[in-house]
């Protein structure tokens, strides 16, 4: 079965009501490989303003939401109200929420669980530091981060799994396609080993960390890469380039 090619733009903290609404505006007169699908992720604060002038079959997530029902959390944006509000898809353990916001294996496992439950597709994050990388502790590490999750949920046909090397996020130095590849095949690995052949054939792995117009091609000719998930070039112009690299 062809898994089908999978975008998603994570703006994280990033942008204006104006700066947005250009962006979106870009995005519906742009000609987009309609094979794709298309997911991009505004900050909080922009999600229904996106919802609302989005076109081209592209669909709203939030950057996370929080494990818990509507209740006495201060700050937190809940499952259900990310349903009452149109919005389907979340971004779940980005690496900066793990490393800055110290979100650990088991809360984003969680939050992984109560999304998907609750009826939010999840984009979901893993990814080795440059530190672990040069250990040779990359695989084990995403495969900590995999048995986290597994042991939560039960279903993964709404989750799409985004590998995003720590050292790539932001700096410019993507991985080689021999490198992304050899990390997506490992992946596909486990969870033909530990989930089911049925789970592993079918989950969409995407590649993210300085995916941009000029290397997203050959990336995308990767058996095990099913597509990418892009910060800084989902700004640009260049993010519709990334959405038919697979065309
Ligand atoms: O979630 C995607 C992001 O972490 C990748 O960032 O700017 O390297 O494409 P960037």
């Amino acid at each position: 079965m062809a898994r089908k090619f999978f975008v998603g733009g994570n703006f994280k903290m990033n942008g204006t009501i104006e700066s947005i609404k250009s962006i979106v505006k870009g995005l519906n007169e742009a000609q987009l490989d309609s094979n794709a699908e298309v997911v991009i992720a505004p900050p909080a604060l922009y999600l229904l303003l996106v919802r609302e002038h989005l076109k081209n079959g592209i669909q709203v997530a939030a950057q996370n939401v929080f494990d818990k029902p509507n209740g006495a959390f201060t700050g937190e944006i809940s499952v259900s109200q990310l349903k009452d509000s149109g919005i389907n898809w979340s971004i779940l353990g980005h690496s900066e929420r793990r490393t800055i916001l110290g979100e650990s294996d088991e809360v984003v496992a969680s939050k992984t669980k109560v999304a998907t439950e609750g009826g939010v597709s999840v984009i979901w994050c893993c990814g080795e530091s440059l530190e672990e990388r040069e250990a040779g502790k990359t695989v084990d590490v995403v495969e900590r981060q995999l048995a986290a999750v597994s042991a939560k949920i039960g279903d993964w046909k709404n989750v799409v799994i985004a590998y995003e090397p720590i050292w790539a996020i932001g700096t410019g130095k993507v991985a080689t396609t021999q490198q992304a590849q050899d990390v997506h095949a490992a992946i596909r690995k486990w969870l033909k080993a530990n989930v089911s052949d049925k789970v592993a054939e079918e989950t969409r792995i995407l590649y993210g960390g300085s995916v941009n117009g000029k290397n997203c091609k050959e990336l995308a000719k990767q058996e095990d890469i099913d597509g990418f998930l892009v910060g800084g070039a989902s700004l640009k112009p260049e993010f519709v380039d990334i959405i038919n690299a697979n065309q």
